[in-house]
């Protein structure tokens, strides 16, 4: 199996909603794939799917060992020698509750899963990138436009938006830096994912949206697809809501 046509792209978060459709979408467009999660049978089970040579860490992204366990992963004979092309930064946590009954460990959390894994990667893997490399952090509308009961997650993620735009600066011209900024998007990282599709919360959420439906994981793995290829070479340090108009509101 070596249909890559260009070259690796690391996805964290692979296992699930956004991260398992862009694995997807990335394996299709002929990126080996390198899987990070904590859950090896959730990436095991999104691998299986893949068309393209891909690998699996099973690893903590908040641990001291990630950035050289997974550094060390994409040097493996197994993803084949194709240059690191697409950091996709997905991994994260969201706590909805109001500033008052969040705790200092869910702010740990939230800064650390979704802002400080995804520096800590950044630098670990930048010695390694390819030529012309792309890093894609997925952050969300609520880091651009916040709502209420979501300070912890909300701010990371305007961090993570500052990030990304920083870093466009500082690392042209050889890698771009994207921010991808999902609304409401029906991945397990929602407690109503598995409810009934006639239930209360579930109809709330398709109804509260513009386009009257929540959006699907593979709508955002297309942006993704964009910022990663070759149509996409003028763009760097921007933020790509993909919401089906809901910040508008
Ligand atoms: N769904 C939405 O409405 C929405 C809206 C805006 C933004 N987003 C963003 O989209 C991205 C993907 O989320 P999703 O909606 O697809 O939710 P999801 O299915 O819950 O995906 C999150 C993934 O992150 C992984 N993860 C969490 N903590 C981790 C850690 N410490 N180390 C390694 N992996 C970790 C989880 O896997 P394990 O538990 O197996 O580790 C999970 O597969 C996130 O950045 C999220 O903030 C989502």
């Amino acid at each position: 199996m070596s249909n890559v046509t260009r070259g690796t792209a690391v996805i964290t978060g692979a296992g699930s909603g956004i991260g398992a459709a862009t694995a997807r979408r990335l394996s299709a467009d002929g990126f080996s794939v390198l899987l990070i999660g904590r859950s090896r049978d959730k990436l095991e089970r999104v691998a299986e799917t893949l068309v393209t040579p891909r690998l699996i860490c099973a690893v903590d992204v908040t641990s001291p060992e990630a950035p050289n366990a997974i550094v060390s992963a994409l040097q493996s004979v197994e993803l084949g020698p194709y240059p690191l092309q697409a950091l996709v930064n997905n991994a994260a946590v969201f706590h909805r509750l109001s500033f008052t009954a969040t705790s200092e460990q869910m702010w740990r959390d939230e800064l650390e899963t979704n802002l400080l894994a995804p520096v800590r990667l950044i630098q670990a893997m930048l010695p390694i990138f390819g030529e012309d490399g792309v890093i894609i952090n997925v952050s969300s509308t609520l880091g651009i436009r916040p709502i209420v009961n979501t300070s912890a997650y909300s701010a990371a993620k305007a961090g993570l938006n500052s990030l990304t735009q920083c870093l466009a600066l500082e690392l042209a011209p050889r890698i771009r830096v994207c921010g991808v900024c999902p609304g409401l998007i029906d991945t397990p990282i929602h407690a109503f994912h598995t409810e009934n599709e006639s239930s209360e919360n579930r109809k709330l959420a398709h109804r509260s949206q513009p386009m009257a439906r929540m959006g699907r994981p593979e709508e955002i793995a297309a942006m993704i697809s964009f910022l990663a290829g070759p149509e996409s070479t003028w763009t760097t340090g921007s933020l790509h809501t993909v919401d089906g108009g809901i910040s508008l509101l």
